[in-house]
Protein backbone atom coordinates (compact mmCIF):
# COMPACT_ATOMS: atom_id res chain seq x y z
CA UNK A 1 0.00 0.00 0.00
CA UNK A 2 1.10 3.62 -0.93
CA UNK A 3 1.59 5.91 2.00
CA UNK A 4 1.19 9.02 2.59
CA UNK A 5 2.93 11.52 5.14
CA UNK A 6 0.93 14.59 6.46
CA UNK A 7 2.73 16.76 8.44
CA UNK A 8 0.20 20.28 10.07
CA UNK A 9 -0.43 21.29 12.96
CA UNK A 10 -4.02 21.54 13.13
CA UNK A 11 -5.45 18.64 14.74
CA UNK A 12 -8.48 18.94 12.43
CA UNK A 13 -6.76 19.10 9.22
CA UNK A 14 -4.83 16.06 10.13
CA UNK A 15 -8.12 13.98 10.86
CA UNK A 16 -9.74 15.03 7.88
CA UNK A 17 -7.11 14.37 5.55
CA UNK A 18 -6.41 10.65 6.89
CA UNK A 19 -10.88 9.93 6.18
CA UNK A 20 -10.26 10.92 3.22
CA UNK A 21 -7.15 8.48 2.33
CA UNK A 22 -7.49 5.96 4.37
CA UNK A 23 -9.18 3.53 2.59
CA UNK A 24 -7.04 3.98 0.14
CA UNK A 25 -3.45 4.51 1.29
CA UNK A 26 -1.48 4.13 4.41
CA UNK A 27 -1.70 7.42 6.46
CA UNK A 28 0.81 8.70 8.60
CA UNK A 29 0.50 11.94 10.08
CA UNK A 30 2.92 14.53 11.81
CA UNK A 31 2.05 17.90 13.47
CA UNK A 32 5.18 19.49 13.01
CA UNK A 33 8.51 18.97 10.54
CA UNK A 34 10.31 17.82 13.18
CA UNK A 35 8.23 14.90 13.74
CA UNK A 36 7.79 14.79 10.11
CA UNK A 37 11.38 14.22 9.61
CA UNK A 38 11.63 11.55 12.09
CA UNK A 39 8.93 9.58 9.88
CA UNK A 40 10.80 10.38 6.18
CA UNK A 41 14.04 9.17 7.94
CA UNK A 42 12.24 5.97 9.28
CA UNK A 43 10.05 4.97 6.69
CA UNK A 44 9.30 5.55 3.03
CA UNK A 45 6.55 7.67 2.14
CA UNK A 46 4.98 8.07 -1.73
CA UNK A 47 3.56 11.42 -1.01
CA UNK A 48 4.00 14.44 1.60
CA UNK A 49 0.91 16.93 2.32
CA UNK A 50 2.67 19.62 3.85
CA UNK A 51 0.98 22.58 5.75
CA UNK A 52 2.84 25.73 4.48
CA UNK A 53 2.01 28.02 7.80
CA UNK A 54 3.06 26.51 11.09
CA UNK A 55 4.64 27.75 14.11
CA UNK A 56 7.90 26.54 14.60
CA UNK A 57 9.28 25.75 11.31
CA UNK A 58 7.23 26.68 8.39
CA UNK A 59 6.50 24.31 5.45
CA UNK A 60 8.45 26.35 3.25
CA UNK A 61 11.34 26.14 5.30
CA UNK A 62 10.87 21.99 5.32
CA UNK A 63 10.13 22.01 2.00
CA UNK A 64 13.73 23.46 1.18
CA UNK A 65 15.49 20.89 3.62
CA UNK A 66 13.90 17.93 2.15
CA UNK A 67 15.53 19.00 -0.91
CA UNK A 68 18.96 17.70 0.47
CA UNK A 69 17.42 14.76 2.01
CA UNK A 70 14.27 13.58 -0.34
CA UNK A 71 14.79 15.39 -3.77
CA UNK A 72 12.29 13.25 -5.60
CA UNK A 73 9.93 13.21 -2.78
CA UNK A 74 6.52 14.87 -4.36
CA UNK A 75 5.13 17.49 -2.02
CA UNK A 76 1.74 18.80 -1.75
CA UNK A 77 1.60 22.03 -0.08
CA UNK A 78 -1.81 22.61 1.84
CA UNK A 79 -2.18 26.46 2.09
CA UNK A 80 -4.67 28.44 3.92
CA UNK A 81 -5.84 30.34 0.72
CA UNK A 82 -4.94 33.88 2.51
CA UNK A 83 -1.81 34.32 0.95
CA UNK A 84 -0.43 33.04 -3.03
CA UNK A 85 3.06 34.34 -2.29
CA UNK A 86 3.93 31.08 0.08
CA UNK A 87 2.28 28.96 -2.37
CA UNK A 88 4.23 30.72 -5.68
CA UNK A 89 7.44 30.15 -3.62
CA UNK A 90 7.25 26.34 -3.07
CA UNK A 91 6.35 25.27 -6.69
CA UNK A 92 9.29 27.51 -7.04
CA UNK A 93 11.08 25.26 -4.60
CA UNK A 94 9.84 22.01 -6.35
CA UNK A 95 6.46 21.47 -4.77
CA UNK A 96 4.64 18.89 -7.04
CA UNK A 97 1.74 20.83 -6.39
CA UNK A 98 -0.74 22.84 -3.79
CA UNK A 99 -4.06 22.62 -2.17
CA UNK A 100 -6.05 25.20 -0.23
CA UNK A 101 -8.54 24.57 2.28
CA UNK A 102 -11.22 24.13 2.50
CA UNK A 103 -10.44 21.22 0.39
CA UNK A 104 -12.01 19.96 -2.75
CA UNK A 105 -12.21 16.40 -1.70
CA UNK A 106 -11.74 15.36 -5.51
CA UNK A 107 -9.25 17.70 -6.42
CA UNK A 108 -6.46 16.61 -3.68
CA UNK A 109 -7.29 12.90 -4.24
CA UNK A 110 -6.55 13.80 -8.20
CA UNK A 111 -3.65 15.44 -7.37
CA UNK A 112 -2.15 12.40 -4.96
CA UNK A 113 -2.83 10.08 -7.48
CA UNK A 114 -0.71 12.07 -10.23
CA UNK A 115 2.50 12.35 -7.58
CA UNK A 116 2.16 8.82 -6.93
CA UNK A 117 2.36 7.96 -10.43
CA UNK A 118 4.98 10.26 -10.97
CA UNK A 119 7.42 8.45 -8.15
CA UNK A 120 6.15 5.52 -9.42
CA UNK A 121 7.58 6.12 -12.56
CA UNK A 122 10.13 7.71 -11.08
CA UNK A 123 11.59 4.36 -9.70
CA UNK A 124 10.87 2.57 -12.72
CA UNK A 125 13.23 4.31 -14.41
CA UNK A 126 16.06 3.88 -11.06
CA UNK A 127 15.00 0.21 -11.41
CA UNK A 128 15.54 -0.22 -15.37
CA UNK A 129 18.67 1.54 -15.29
CA UNK A 130 20.27 -0.48 -12.63
CA UNK A 131 19.41 -3.83 -14.30
CA UNK A 132 20.39 -2.88 -17.27
CA UNK A 133 23.84 -1.68 -15.63
CA UNK A 134 23.88 -5.06 -14.13
CA UNK A 135 24.35 -6.64 -17.80
CA UNK A 136 26.07 -4.03 -18.86
CA UNK A 137 29.34 -1.97 -16.90
CA UNK A 138 28.37 0.90 -19.23
CA UNK A 139 25.87 3.21 -17.16
CA UNK A 140 23.46 5.21 -18.86
CA UNK A 141 21.43 3.18 -21.06
CA UNK A 142 17.85 3.20 -20.66
CA UNK A 143 15.11 1.81 -21.96
CA UNK A 144 12.31 -0.82 -21.05
CA UNK A 145 10.30 -1.78 -24.07
CA UNK A 146 10.12 -4.92 -25.37
CA UNK A 147 12.08 -4.60 -28.78
CA UNK A 148 15.06 -2.46 -26.89
CA UNK A 149 15.46 -5.13 -24.25
CA UNK A 150 15.23 -7.72 -26.96
CA UNK A 151 17.83 -5.69 -28.82
CA UNK A 152 20.14 -5.12 -25.86
CA UNK A 153 20.11 -8.96 -25.23
CA UNK A 154 21.14 -9.82 -28.38
CA UNK A 155 24.38 -7.25 -27.98
CA UNK A 156 24.97 -8.74 -24.29
CA UNK A 157 24.92 -12.56 -26.23
CA UNK A 158 27.18 -11.08 -29.17
CA UNK A 159 29.66 -9.50 -26.62
CA UNK A 160 30.18 -13.04 -25.48
CA UNK A 161 31.54 -14.13 -29.31
CA UNK A 162 33.83 -12.86 -31.28
CA UNK A 163 31.46 -12.55 -34.26
CA UNK A 164 31.16 -9.72 -36.48
CA UNK A 165 28.23 -7.45 -35.77
CA UNK A 166 26.22 -5.11 -37.17
CA UNK A 167 24.27 -2.59 -35.56
CA UNK A 168 21.21 -1.16 -37.85
CA UNK A 169 18.86 1.31 -36.67
CA UNK A 170 17.36 4.81 -37.97
CA UNK A 171 19.67 7.82 -37.03
CA UNK A 172 19.78 8.19 -33.18
CA UNK A 173 19.09 5.02 -32.19
CA UNK A 174 21.95 4.58 -30.49
CA UNK A 175 24.28 2.32 -32.42
CA UNK A 176 27.45 4.16 -31.54
CA UNK A 177 26.05 3.68 -27.29
CA UNK A 178 25.00 -0.53 -28.54
CA UNK A 179 28.77 -0.57 -30.06
CA UNK A 180 29.89 0.34 -26.77
CA UNK A 181 28.68 -1.77 -24.84
CA UNK A 182 29.30 -4.98 -26.99
CA UNK A 183 32.80 -3.55 -26.31
CA UNK A 184 32.34 -2.89 -22.32
CA UNK A 185 30.56 -6.25 -21.85
CA UNK A 186 33.17 -7.93 -23.78
CA UNK A 187 35.85 -9.94 -22.76
CA UNK A 188 38.11 -7.33 -24.63
CA UNK A 189 36.75 -4.21 -22.11
CA UNK A 190 40.15 -3.85 -20.75
CA UNK A 191 41.54 -3.36 -24.63
CA UNK A 192 41.19 0.25 -26.59
CA UNK A 193 37.73 0.50 -28.72
CA UNK A 194 38.66 2.51 -31.76
CA UNK A 195 36.20 4.29 -34.25
CA UNK A 196 36.54 4.64 -37.81
CA UNK A 197 34.32 7.17 -39.02
CA UNK A 198 33.72 5.98 -42.70
CA UNK A 199 32.04 8.71 -44.25
CA UNK A 200 34.43 11.60 -42.74
CA UNK A 201 37.82 10.59 -44.43
CA UNK A 202 38.50 10.52 -48.66
CA UNK A 203 39.53 7.55 -50.29
CA UNK A 204 43.06 8.71 -50.92
CA UNK A 205 43.64 9.12 -46.58
CA UNK A 206 41.64 6.22 -45.85
CA UNK A 207 44.09 3.24 -46.37
CA UNK A 208 46.69 5.07 -43.88
CA UNK A 209 44.20 5.78 -41.57
CA UNK A 210 43.00 2.19 -41.14
CA UNK A 211 46.46 0.87 -41.48
CA UNK A 212 49.17 3.17 -40.90
CA UNK A 213 52.54 4.27 -43.40
CA UNK A 214 55.96 2.87 -42.85
CA UNK A 215 58.04 5.90 -42.92
CA UNK A 216 59.06 7.15 -46.31
CA UNK A 217 55.90 5.90 -47.73
CA UNK A 218 54.68 9.00 -49.09
CA UNK A 219 56.59 12.41 -49.34
CA UNK A 220 55.37 13.81 -45.92
CA UNK A 221 55.69 10.49 -44.26
CA UNK A 222 58.32 11.59 -41.80
CA UNK A 223 57.89 8.64 -39.37
CA UNK A 224 56.00 5.78 -39.00
CA UNK A 225 52.34 6.18 -38.11
CA UNK A 226 50.18 3.62 -36.56
CA UNK A 227 46.64 2.94 -38.18
CA UNK A 228 43.52 2.38 -36.25
CA UNK A 229 44.03 -1.68 -36.61
CA UNK A 230 47.35 -0.95 -34.37
CA UNK A 231 45.26 1.14 -32.15
CA UNK A 232 42.83 -1.45 -31.67
CA UNK A 233 44.96 -4.22 -30.87
CA UNK A 234 43.43 -7.01 -29.38
CA UNK A 235 40.19 -4.53 -28.70
CA UNK A 236 36.95 -3.04 -30.62
CA UNK A 237 37.12 -1.54 -33.88
CA UNK A 238 34.08 0.05 -34.53
CA UNK A 239 33.04 1.04 -38.27
CA UNK A 240 30.59 3.55 -38.25
CA UNK A 241 28.26 4.41 -41.38
CA UNK A 242 29.79 1.55 -43.04
CA UNK A 243 27.55 1.62 -46.02
CA UNK A 244 29.68 5.39 -47.03
CA UNK A 245 32.76 3.11 -47.37
CA UNK A 246 33.91 3.64 -50.73
CA UNK A 247 34.31 0.11 -53.04
CA UNK A 248 38.20 0.44 -52.64
CA UNK A 249 38.53 0.27 -49.20
CA UNK A 250 35.47 -2.33 -49.03
CA UNK A 251 37.86 -4.66 -50.84
CA UNK A 252 40.61 -3.70 -48.48
CA UNK A 253 38.63 -4.53 -45.73
CA UNK A 254 37.51 -7.81 -46.70
CA UNK A 255 41.02 -9.00 -47.13
CA UNK A 256 41.73 -7.87 -43.49
CA UNK A 257 38.74 -9.74 -42.23
CA UNK A 258 39.56 -13.01 -44.51
CA UNK A 259 43.29 -13.17 -43.53
CA UNK A 260 43.34 -11.82 -40.21
CA UNK A 261 46.40 -9.76 -41.35
CA UNK A 262 47.30 -6.34 -43.19
CA UNK A 263 50.47 -4.35 -43.95
CA UNK A 264 51.21 -0.81 -43.77
CA UNK A 265 51.26 1.71 -46.36
CA UNK A 266 54.77 1.42 -47.99
CA UNK A 267 55.38 -1.45 -45.62
CA UNK A 268 56.73 -5.19 -46.53
CA UNK A 269 55.89 -6.36 -43.27
CA UNK A 270 52.64 -8.57 -42.57
CA UNK A 271 50.97 -7.38 -39.09
CA UNK A 272 48.61 -10.13 -37.79
CA UNK A 273 45.29 -8.07 -36.14
CA UNK A 274 43.31 -9.91 -33.41
CA UNK A 275 40.63 -6.56 -33.38
CA UNK A 276 36.81 -7.82 -33.38
CA UNK A 277 34.84 -5.54 -35.48
CA UNK A 278 31.41 -3.84 -34.71
CA UNK A 279 30.06 -1.58 -37.59
CA UNK A 280 26.97 0.45 -37.81
CA UNK A 281 24.51 1.45 -40.43
CA UNK A 282 21.53 3.50 -40.70
CA UNK A 283 21.00 2.15 -44.02
CA UNK A 284 19.68 -1.06 -45.29
CA UNK A 285 22.94 -2.44 -45.97
CA UNK A 286 21.06 -6.06 -47.86
CA UNK A 287 19.45 -3.83 -50.14
CA UNK A 288 22.31 -1.80 -50.82
CA UNK A 289 24.32 -5.57 -51.62
CA UNK A 290 21.79 -6.49 -53.35
CA UNK A 291 21.87 -2.73 -55.87
CA UNK A 292 25.55 -3.67 -56.32
CA UNK A 293 26.31 -0.73 -53.50
CA UNK A 294 28.16 -2.38 -50.99
CA UNK A 295 29.67 -5.68 -51.94
CA UNK A 296 28.10 -8.49 -50.65
CA UNK A 297 30.97 -11.09 -50.06
CA UNK A 298 31.74 -7.88 -47.51
CA UNK A 299 28.47 -7.66 -46.05
CA UNK A 300 28.10 -11.50 -45.62
CA UNK A 301 31.14 -11.33 -43.21
CA UNK A 302 29.73 -7.97 -41.24
CA UNK A 303 26.59 -8.91 -40.76
CA UNK A 304 27.23 -12.49 -39.22
CA UNK A 305 25.67 -10.91 -36.00
CA UNK A 306 22.90 -8.52 -36.77
CA UNK A 307 20.96 -6.19 -34.08
CA UNK A 308 17.93 -4.15 -35.28
CA UNK A 309 17.72 -0.79 -33.07
CA UNK A 310 13.84 -0.26 -33.26
CA UNK A 311 12.89 3.60 -34.27
CA UNK A 312 11.73 5.10 -30.44
CA UNK A 313 8.08 5.73 -32.17
CA UNK A 314 8.42 1.96 -32.21
CA UNK A 315 9.72 1.39 -28.57
CA UNK A 316 6.30 1.54 -26.32
CA UNK A 317 6.51 3.09 -23.06
CA UNK A 318 9.91 4.18 -23.49
CA UNK A 319 9.53 7.96 -24.14
CA UNK A 320 8.63 9.06 -20.68
CA UNK A 321 11.81 7.20 -19.07
CA UNK A 322 14.29 8.11 -21.78
CA UNK A 323 12.51 11.97 -20.90
CA UNK A 324 12.96 11.37 -17.28
CA UNK A 325 15.92 10.26 -17.78
CA UNK A 326 17.53 13.55 -19.55
CA UNK A 327 15.95 16.00 -17.73
CA UNK A 328 17.56 14.35 -14.38
CA UNK A 329 20.55 13.95 -16.38
CA UNK A 330 21.24 17.84 -18.24
CA UNK A 331 21.68 20.36 -15.44
CA UNK A 332 22.65 23.17 -18.26
CA UNK A 333 22.41 25.59 -15.49
CA UNK A 334 22.71 26.68 -11.47
CA UNK A 335 19.23 27.24 -11.34
CA UNK A 336 17.76 24.33 -13.07
CA UNK A 337 15.50 23.02 -10.93
CA UNK A 338 13.24 21.31 -13.14
CA UNK A 339 12.16 18.13 -11.80
CA UNK A 340 9.31 16.61 -14.28
CA UNK A 341 7.21 17.15 -17.36
CA UNK A 342 3.57 18.17 -17.00
CA UNK A 343 1.04 15.66 -17.84
CA UNK A 344 -0.18 17.38 -21.19
CA UNK A 345 3.88 17.91 -22.25
CA UNK A 346 4.60 14.31 -21.82
CA UNK A 347 1.47 13.60 -23.81
CA UNK A 348 2.55 15.46 -26.59
CA UNK A 349 6.22 14.19 -26.17
CA UNK A 350 4.74 10.35 -26.59
CA UNK A 351 2.66 11.73 -29.19
CA UNK A 352 5.24 12.52 -31.79
CA UNK A 353 7.12 10.57 -34.29
CA UNK A 354 10.87 11.31 -32.99
CA UNK A 355 12.45 11.32 -36.44
CA UNK A 356 15.40 12.24 -35.19
CA UNK A 357 15.05 9.48 -32.25
CA UNK A 358 16.60 9.51 -29.08
CA UNK A 359 19.24 12.24 -29.77
CA UNK A 360 16.62 14.04 -30.98
CA UNK A 361 14.70 13.48 -27.76
CA UNK A 362 17.77 14.08 -25.84
CA UNK A 363 18.48 18.02 -27.38
CA UNK A 364 14.23 19.05 -26.71
CA UNK A 365 14.39 18.03 -23.50
CA UNK A 366 18.45 20.21 -23.43
CA UNK A 367 16.79 22.67 -25.15
CA UNK A 368 13.70 23.00 -23.08
CA UNK A 369 15.76 22.97 -19.96
CA UNK A 370 17.87 26.00 -20.93
CA UNK A 371 15.04 27.69 -21.74
CA UNK A 372 12.58 26.65 -18.71
CA UNK A 373 14.21 24.74 -16.27
CA UNK A 374 13.89 27.18 -13.62
CA UNK A 375 10.32 26.57 -13.10
CA UNK A 376 9.47 23.02 -11.48
CA UNK A 377 7.60 21.42 -14.18
CA UNK A 378 8.06 21.74 -17.78
CA UNK A 379 4.55 22.45 -19.02
CA UNK A 380 3.34 22.37 -22.65
CA UNK A 381 3.93 25.57 -24.28
CA UNK A 382 7.43 25.12 -23.08
CA UNK A 383 7.62 22.67 -25.82
CA UNK A 384 9.13 23.48 -29.49
CA UNK A 385 6.94 24.64 -32.33
CA UNK A 386 6.55 21.42 -34.08
CA UNK A 387 4.87 19.57 -31.07
CA UNK A 388 2.15 22.06 -30.84
CA UNK A 389 0.34 20.54 -33.92
CA UNK A 390 -0.33 17.29 -32.47
CA UNK A 391 -2.41 19.31 -29.61
CA UNK A 392 -4.58 20.56 -32.91
CA UNK A 393 -5.77 16.72 -32.91
CA UNK A 394 -4.58 16.11 -36.57
CA UNK A 395 -6.70 16.24 -40.00
CA UNK A 396 -9.95 17.45 -39.99
CA UNK A 397 -12.29 13.49 -39.41
CA UNK A 398 -14.45 12.83 -42.57
CA UNK A 399 -18.49 12.93 -42.41
CA UNK A 400 -20.55 10.25 -42.17
CA UNK A 401 -20.53 6.79 -41.24
CA UNK A 402 -20.42 5.23 -38.23
CA UNK A 403 -17.19 5.43 -35.53
CA UNK A 404 -16.07 1.91 -36.37
CA UNK A 405 -16.15 2.53 -40.34
CA UNK A 406 -14.56 5.79 -39.94
CA UNK A 407 -11.72 4.57 -37.61
CA UNK A 408 -11.79 1.35 -39.61
CA UNK A 409 -10.88 3.63 -43.36
CA UNK A 410 -8.34 5.75 -41.36
CA UNK A 411 -6.79 2.70 -40.01
CA UNK A 412 -6.73 1.19 -43.59
CA UNK A 413 -5.07 4.34 -44.68
CA UNK A 414 -2.74 4.39 -42.16
CA UNK A 415 -1.63 0.30 -42.72
CA UNK A 416 -1.19 0.81 -46.56
CA UNK A 417 1.20 3.54 -46.20
CA UNK A 418 3.10 2.09 -43.20
CA UNK A 419 3.35 -0.78 -45.64
CA UNK A 420 4.09 1.17 -48.82
CA UNK A 421 7.07 2.97 -46.77
CA UNK A 422 8.88 -0.56 -45.94
CA UNK A 423 8.25 -2.27 -49.52
CA UNK A 424 5.45 -4.92 -47.94
CA UNK A 425 7.73 -5.82 -45.30
CA UNK A 426 5.08 -6.60 -42.37
CA UNK A 427 7.58 -6.84 -39.67
CA UNK A 428 8.90 -3.55 -40.69
CA UNK A 429 5.64 -1.82 -41.18
CA UNK A 430 4.55 -3.07 -38.00
CA UNK A 431 7.70 -1.45 -35.61
CA UNK A 432 6.92 1.93 -37.80
CA UNK A 433 3.32 1.44 -36.82
CA UNK A 434 4.48 0.70 -33.02
CA UNK A 435 2.90 -2.98 -32.85
CA UNK A 436 3.51 -6.18 -33.64
CA UNK A 437 3.57 -8.07 -36.52
CA UNK A 438 0.86 -10.59 -35.67
CA UNK A 439 -1.44 -7.93 -34.37
CA UNK A 440 -1.04 -6.40 -38.22
CA UNK A 441 -1.77 -9.62 -39.59
CA UNK A 442 -5.10 -9.71 -37.83
CA UNK A 443 -5.92 -6.08 -38.68
CA UNK A 444 -4.89 -6.71 -42.22
CA UNK A 445 -7.68 -9.31 -42.60
CA UNK A 446 -9.99 -7.62 -40.47
CA UNK A 447 -9.80 -4.77 -43.06
CA UNK A 448 -9.17 -6.57 -46.05
CA UNK A 449 -6.28 -5.39 -46.84
CA UNK A 450 -4.04 -7.98 -48.66
CA UNK A 451 -0.37 -8.59 -48.44
CA UNK A 452 1.61 -7.59 -51.29
CA UNK A 453 3.79 -10.31 -53.27
CA UNK A 454 6.73 -11.72 -50.87
CA UNK A 455 5.35 -9.73 -48.07
CA UNK A 456 5.21 -12.21 -46.21
CA UNK A 457 8.70 -11.14 -44.89
N1 LIG B 1 18.76 3.91 -24.69
C1 LIG B 1 19.42 5.05 -24.48
N2 LIG B 1 19.57 5.51 -23.22
C2 LIG B 1 20.23 6.67 -22.98
N3 LIG B 1 20.78 7.42 -23.95
C3 LIG B 1 20.68 7.02 -25.22
C4 LIG B 1 20.00 5.80 -25.56
N4 LIG B 1 20.05 5.64 -26.90
C5 LIG B 1 20.73 6.69 -27.38
N5 LIG B 1 21.11 7.53 -26.40
C6 LIG B 1 21.83 8.80 -26.57
O1 LIG B 1 21.35 9.40 -27.77
C7 LIG B 1 22.41 9.95 -28.54
C8 LIG B 1 22.48 9.25 -29.89
O2 LIG B 1 22.98 7.93 -29.74
P1 LIG B 1 24.06 7.30 -30.76
O3 LIG B 1 25.08 8.31 -31.13
O4 LIG B 1 24.52 6.02 -30.19
O5 LIG B 1 23.08 7.05 -32.00
P2 LIG B 1 23.42 6.52 -33.48
O6 LIG B 1 22.40 5.49 -33.79
O7 LIG B 1 24.85 6.15 -33.55
O8 LIG B 1 23.11 7.81 -34.35
P3 LIG B 1 23.64 8.17 -35.85
O9 LIG B 1 23.05 7.19 -36.79
O10 LIG B 1 23.09 9.54 -36.07
O11 LIG B 1 25.14 8.11 -35.80
C9 LIG B 1 23.65 9.77 -27.71
O12 LIG B 1 23.84 10.93 -26.96
C10 LIG B 1 23.32 8.61 -26.80
O13 LIG B 1 24.05 8.65 -25.61
MG1 LIG C 1 26.36 7.10 -34.66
Amino acid sequence: MKRILVVDDEIGTRESLRAVFARKYEVRLAENAAAGMQILGATSVDVLLLDVLMPEKDGLAFLRDLRGTHPDLPVVMISAGTSVRPVVEAMRDGAFDYVTKPFDVLEIERIVERAIESTTLHRRVQTLEFEIEREFPVSGIVGGSESFLKALADARKAAESDATVLVTGESGTGKELVARLIHAASPRRDEPFVAVHCAALPETLMESELFGHEKGAFTSADRMKPGRFDLAGAGTLFFDEVSEMTPVTQVKLLRVLQEHEFMRVGGTRVIRTEARIVAATAKDLKQQAARGEFRDDLYYRIGVVPIRLPPLRAREGDVPLLARHFLRQCRPGPDTRARDFAPEAMELLCAYRWPGNVRELRNVVERMLVLHGNEPLIRAEHLPEEFQGARAGGPEPPEGGTLEELVGAFEKRLIEKALADSGGVQTRAAEQLGTTRRILRYRMDKLGIAASNGGGD
